[in-house]
């Protein structure tokens, strides 16, 4: 197992477009046994591929207080979504330090593979719904930031620049 860099935000490469992983092998519970490490080392609860720099559909998330029940969702489909929507702070590994309010569905169905390629159907609500439909953006190229204003948008686009020329100087 290894730890991968987290991209930060506003890294290009944040913006790419999940590819669907073609096939769950080797390589890919690697990147599963990886990923854990990383998202959990840096005390998440989600971490999508694309924000580790790899654009394939792929997802970790473990929303329990114990951080013992990793979730592993390979190509994510959803397949309904509640019309109650629910305003939550949220924050990002790739884009330290910031939380602000997102508007989600309060809860969600989905189906997607684990890592041993076996298909399931999750049914959330709360906090772990929230979760998958901000990592579910991160596959499709979208930061929360970019629900926020465009001046709030910019102020930590201005924010995190200079904080990582800092970290650098
Ligand atoms: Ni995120």
């Amino acid at each position: 197992m290894a730890l991968l860099p987290i991209l930060c935000y506003p890294d290009p490469r944040l913006h790419t477009v999940a590819k669907p992983v073609a096939q769950v092998d080797a390589r890919i519970q690697s990147l599963v046994a990886d990923m854990l490490q990383t998202m959990y080392e840096a005390q998440g609860i989600g971490l999508a591929a694309t924000q580790v720099d790899v654009h394939e559909r792929l997802i970790v998330i473990d929303v329990s207080e114990d951080r013992d029940s990793p979730m592993v969702l390979i190509n994510p489909r959803v397949l309904w979504v509640s019309e109650q929507t629910h305003v939550n702070e949220e924050g990002c590994l790739s884009v330290p330090g910031i939380y602000d309010s997102v508007v989600r569905h309060d809860a969600i169905r989905i189906e997607a593979m684990d890592e041993k390629g076996q298909r399931r159907e999750v049914q959330a609500q709360g906090l772990l719904a929230v979760c998958i439909q901000h990592e579910m953006d991160h596959l499709l190229g979208k930061v929360f930031v970019e629900y926020l204003s465009p001046l709030k948008r910019n102020r930590i686009k201005t924010k995190l620049v200079k904080a990582k020329r800092e970290e650098r100087a």
